[in-house]
């Protein structure tokens, strides 16, 4: 598993999840139909035909027999959704109308007034302000520049694009009214701070495009600057749909071009991809989305009413990204310059994406003639010209075989050998399945050898393409689990059962727990006392609980997805049965230990009938 416990209050989860209905959550993500009192559906993390995922509505816990894959609401947000931790639980919250306390960032704390809530509020505000500037008399000249790009006024009040006018300090000066103010918004990447040792102080006075300090700042007392000087502005969302960040693109020709907001506790670029939050209906709807380079050319596509395109800000498209998209679309069809530049993103991009390419999953390239990009695609060929060209981007394994054939001399012997040289180490990236499977014996056909001669049945799966942490249930030899393990999968089911043996209940009698030592004896226990202390338990709610400590979260999770077909009335039968099998069993390894001690303690002519005697006198009933 993932992720950190942070700082989030382990009261305030048991709370999440005690809102949240799994079946429903992962419903709207893995349609679910019913199978008795639990829901199935084909695993979402592993390939198959038939159902073997299980969610169990009264267990708030999912289980796939097939892959062992298990957990609960968070775990299934981490894995499904490639949320963090302290994601999932916003998520989750949110969902449930809670807010998360501001407790704390998942790695170090937050200082006081940095929270993620409390910096989002201030991002929303200086969007809020940007836009007011692009209104304002300030504006007429980013309004100009949109306009002769071509941009209508609705676009751009959609897209809620902003200005910020040059000059040093406006935004310092209109919204850091406070030490507290300034400081956050320096947290989220608004305004930036120069080190005392950058920039002569005469130097840059009066421009605005560099990214030195400015050498006065009247009335602050640190050199805290915008960093968003003379831009238009556009507003980066988050999947949600919160403003995090912002790009904001020169209105002439000084560089950098395009200046976005830096990594801040909101934002991350590696993950975050602009325009996803508003074009994910219309991706579903199209079963596609285009990915494109720039802000502008989302937002031109969606002025055309081509409505399912996002773009990634300035970087390489990440397995993140790639997973975001695929949560919105079955097909990625990536859109590129035709000129060299492009052709080598468009190949670093697949290789990012093979690991992705689970059955179902399609992505195309879409390569635009020579200094076009979709901007100004659109505008010559209007919608259904850019649509016609999406809908015929290249398959990924054509482009792959294409690309790849073009460096080899396919009439050569050696030339084939070079072929399937090149495009083993790419195919051995897919995941298993029918894709990797026909890729497999073009290969096979362009080289003309015999499929099964290529070797790729030996080639380690990358490890980046298995799914993490996901091994069928260990079984203890001769498929029975030992009386501890039993005893912890039916208080994880039940927990209604350590009433049984908690401490202090007259009628544990003779059952109590103190006094086992055995391994895992201490989790047990640990286990019967969050239960007594929390009248409202689940399964989930105990799983969640133990989070923080990985090894015995692990440990609960596959017991918790134990099936062990216990009729209810003789539950608490059982389960006596099995605590009274954990105290034979711990009388047994007491007395191996004293034997050992025992032994230890004697000259090796002496051990054979101490044992004996050792043996005697705990069978007189010792
Ligand atoms: P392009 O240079 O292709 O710009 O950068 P564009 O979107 O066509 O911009 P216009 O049409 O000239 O306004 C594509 C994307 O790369 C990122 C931005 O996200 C941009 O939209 N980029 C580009 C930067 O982050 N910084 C830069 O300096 C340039
Ligand atoms: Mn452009």
């Amino acid at each position: 598993m993932r992720g950190m416990p942070g700082k989030i209050p382990k009261a305030f989860i048991d709370q999440v999840i005690a809102r949240t209905d799994l079946v429903e959550l992962i419903d709207r993500r893995v349609p679910l139909t019913r199978k008795g009192k639990e829901y199935a559906a084909c695993c979402p993390f592993h390939e198959e035909k038939t159902p073997s995922f299980t969610v169990s509505p009264a267990k708030q816990f999912y289980h796939c027999f097939g892959c062992g894959a298990h957990g609960t609401a968070i775990g299934f947000l981490m894995e499904h959704g490639n949320l963090s931790f302290r994601e999932a639980i916003e998520e989750l919250a949110g969902a449930a109308g809670l807010r998360v306390p501001d407790s704390g960032a998942p790695a170090a704390p937050s200082a006081p007034g940095e929270s993620p809530n409390e910096l989002l509020e201030v991002v929303a505000e200086a969007n809020r302000w940007f836009q007011a500037q692009l209104r304002a008399p300030e504006g007429r000249e980013a309004i100009a520049y949109l306009k002769a790009r071509g941009l209508d006024g609705r676009t751009a009040a959609e897209f809620g694009i902003g200005y910020a006018p040059p000059g040093w300090d406006n935004l310092a000066r209109a919204l850091g009214g406070s030490e507290l103010r300034r400081r956050q918004l320096q947290r989220a990447g608004l305004l930036a701070q120069s080190d005392k040792t950058a920039a002569s102080p005469s130097s840059h006075a009066g421009l605005h495009v560099a990214d030195a300090a400015p050498q006065t700042s009247p009335g602050y007392a640190a050199r805290v600057y915008d960093r968003f000087r003379g831009r238009v502005m556009f507003p980066i969302e988050d999947r949600r749909g919160r403003v995090v960040a912002f790009g904001g693109r020169v209105i002439g020709d000084d560089e950098p071009k395009y200046l976005n907001s830096p990594e801040t506790p909101l934002f991350h670029k590696g993950a975050e991809v602009y325009g996803l939050h508003r074009a994910r209906q219309a991706a579903g709807r199209a079963g596609r989305v285009l990915l494109v380079e720039g802000y502008l050319d989302v937002i031109a596509l969606a002025q055309f009413g081509i409505d399912n395109a996002v773009a990634t800000l300035g970087t390489a498209t990440t397995r993140a990204h790639l997973q975001r998209l695929f949560q919105a679309a079955p097909e990625i069809v990536f859109c590129f310059d035709g000129d060299r530049a492009g052709r080598d993103a468009a190949w670093r991009a697949m290789e990012n994406a093979l690991p992705e390419l689970r059955d179902g999953r399609q992505i195309g390239f879409l390569f635009l003639p020579d200094g076009e990009d979709p901007d100004s695609m659109v505008r010559a060929e209007g919608a259904d010209g850019f649509t016609e060209r999406a809908a015929n981007a290249q398959p990924l394994p054509e482009f792959l075989f294409k690309t790849l054939c073009a460096q080899v001399d396919l009439k050569r012997l050696d030339g084939k050998a070079r072929l399937v040289e090149l495009a083993k180490p790419l195919l051995a990236q897919l995941p298993a399945g029918a894709l990797r499977e026909m890729m497999r014996e073009r290969l096979a056909k362009l080289c003309e050898l015999d499929a099964a001669r290529l070797g790729l049945d030996q080639l380690p799966k990358s490890p980046s393409s298995l799914p993490r942490a996901r091994q069928p249930l260990r079984r203890a030899p001769g498929g029975q689990p030992s009386p501890l393990a039993l005893a912890v999968s039916m208080l994880l089911q039940h927990p209604q059962l350590a009433a049984r043996v908690a401490p202090g209940n007259a009628n544990a009698n003779g059952r109590d727990l103190h006094d086992l030592h055995m391994p895992g004896a201490e989790t047990l226990r640990a286990l019967v006392e969050k239960i007594t202390g929390d009248a409202q338990t689940t399964t989930a709610r105990l799983l969640e609980h133990f989070r923080g400590d990985e090894k015995t979260h692990a440990y609960l999770a596959q017991l918790a997805a134990r099936e062990n077909h216990i009729d209810l009335d003789v539950l608490e039968k059982q389960f006596d049965d099995t605590i009274a099998r954990l105290r034979e069993d711990e009388v047994k390894r007491r007395r191996a230990e004293k034997i050992g001690e025992y032994q230890r303690g004697l000259p090796p002519q002496e051990t054979g009938r101490a044992l004996r005697e050792i043996k005697e006198m705990f069978e007189a009933g010792a």
